[in-house]
């Protein structure tokens, strides 16, 4: 039963997504509307759904597209599925797919729809650079000039700096800290110690490729074939190293607080470009259909802490409340995925949900969450070696949990995000 009480059962058929590439490597040339198509083209073949059949697209993405706003009706009306078809964009930072996933499964709990393709996108690669505000001011009076000296006029002020590109960055508005800083302060305020975040680092890479040299993780990928000759296909994660060392991560220089810092970047999730998609529908739509799910949503929850407190514990705040929605208690987890953006973010929350003083003084508590059985937590790697597509790594820790279950005979798992703006998700599933 769902955590509405709701008869309806949200079964996720089947998902897949691109391999993620480091920003400006593999998929340079390749467009989010590109990468999201690849995955949904797949989606709809792999799974031989009839597009007709799909009652809705739902995507999320971070860095906007400037020429393709609403990104989803895009890549639904790029990939077959009908223009009768109605598609929205979500962004919620690092949670975005799972934003847009939870948007699906309210959809179809509602009885809105049926049949939802859901998943996320990102191409660091393609980021959209801005012209400061003075010059965008100069072009825009520029375009109101009725004849060729009115359209010059504007631009009679124009010094070097208005052309300047205005590049975004990964901070925070409202405090001005980089998520890499807001890692930082993390890693001080929980004692987490460079070697620490180091060795979990390395964790994530040596899982990864395990599961990379084993092949168990191509089952969740598209061979994506990339311009301009078409002919390779990019088989795998390039960020994944094969021979990191803790001799190599621990020689890094800080990434962000250069004099006193512990966070590099060999212990933080690197920029990346990549898409997934998956088909969710209710339970008795998919059985009318003949389609054997890959599991079911039990439960989900979000949360969101002041950004200057510590910015990326949301895991620790929404994963009690989804448990609690579930009926379940953190041992019941067969599994956990967790986004790692940081070793230091990670470690972090994993003290946060061991603790009873966390639990008391943060979530008006009496009992810690639970200690976390770190064996059962990103067996394939995590967003440090795989990489990390803002938009789309929501969902690639779904289906990978998803994945996960069946290869281990479990039935529970958790998927959690921490994401910008001291935003937290957490989504429990079960295989049965
Ligand atoms: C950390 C970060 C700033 C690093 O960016 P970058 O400097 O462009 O990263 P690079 O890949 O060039 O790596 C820097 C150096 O570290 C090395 N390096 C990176 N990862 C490594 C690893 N795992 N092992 C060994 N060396 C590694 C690179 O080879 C490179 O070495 P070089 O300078 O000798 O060429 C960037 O990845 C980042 O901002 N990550 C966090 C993203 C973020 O905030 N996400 C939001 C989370 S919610």
């Amino acid at each position: 039963m769902s955590q509405y009480n709701n008869p309806r059962r949200v079964a996720i058929v089947y998902g897949l997504r691109t391999p993620f590439a480091k920003a400006g490597t593999l998929f340079k040339e390749l467009t989010s509307l590109d990468l999201g198509k690849i995955a949904t083209v797949e989606l709809v073949n792999r799974t031989e759904i009839d597009p007709g059949e799909i009652d809705k697209v739902i995507l999320g993405t971070v860095l906007p597209s400037i020429k393709t706003s609403n990104l989803a009706r895009e890549i639904a009306l790029s990939s077959g599925i009908p223009a009768s078809v109605p598609a929205f964009t979500v962004t919620s930072a690092c949670a975005s797919a799972t934003q847009a996933f939870t948007n699906a499964v309210e959809s179809i709990l509602s009885g809105d729809s049926e049949v939802v393709v859901a998943g996320g996108v990102e191409s660091i690669s393609d980021f959209p650079v801005l012209f400061s505000k003075r010059f965008r001011n100069m072009l825009f009076d520029s375009s109101k000039g009725k004849n060729l000296l009115q359209k010059a006029k504007p631009f009679l002020k124009m010094g070097v700096s208005d052309i300047a590109p205005d590049i975004p960055a990964i901070a925070e508005r409202s405090t001005g800290l980089t998520m890499g800083e807001s890692a930082e302060k993390m890693a001080r305020q929980n004692q987490i110690s460079r070697a620490e975040q180091d060795s979990f680092a390395l964790r994530s890479h040596l899982l990864a490729y395990k599961a990379q040299k084993e092949e168990i993780i191509r089952k969740e990928m598209v061979n994506t074939f990339v311009p301009p000759d078409f002919e390779e296909p990019v088989l795998i994660d390039n960020s994944v190293k094969s021979d990191l060392s803790i001799e190599a991560l621990s020689a890094l220089k800080p990434a962000f607080d250069k004099q006193y810092g512990t966070v590099t970047a060999g212990n933080s999730a690197p920029l990346s470009d990549g898409a997934c998609a998956m088909l969710l529908m209710s339970d008795e739509k998919a059985r009318s259909l003949g389609y054997k799910p890959l599991g079911y949503v039990r439960s989900y929850a979000y949360s969101a802490l002041d950004p200057s407190d510590q910015l990326l514990m949301g895991p620790a705040y929404s994963t009690p409340v989804a448990l609690e929605r579930a009926g379940l208690s953190l041992k019941d987890m067969d599994l956990i995925e967790i986004h790692e953006a940081f070793s230091a973010q990670v470690l972090s929350n994993i003290k946060a949900f061991a603790s009873k003083k966390f639990a008391e003084e943060k979530l008006s508590r009496t009992k810690a969450i639970g200690e976390i059985d770190i064996d059962k937590v990103n067996v394939t790697g995590g967003s440090i070696a795989i990489g990390h597509p803002f938009g789309a790594t929501g969902g690639r820790i779904i289906m990978t949990l998803l994945y996960g279950l069946h290869r281990r005979q479990g039935n529970f798992g958790l998927a959690t995000v921490c994401a910008a703006g001291g935003l937290g998700a957490s989504i429990v599933l079960e295989k049965e």
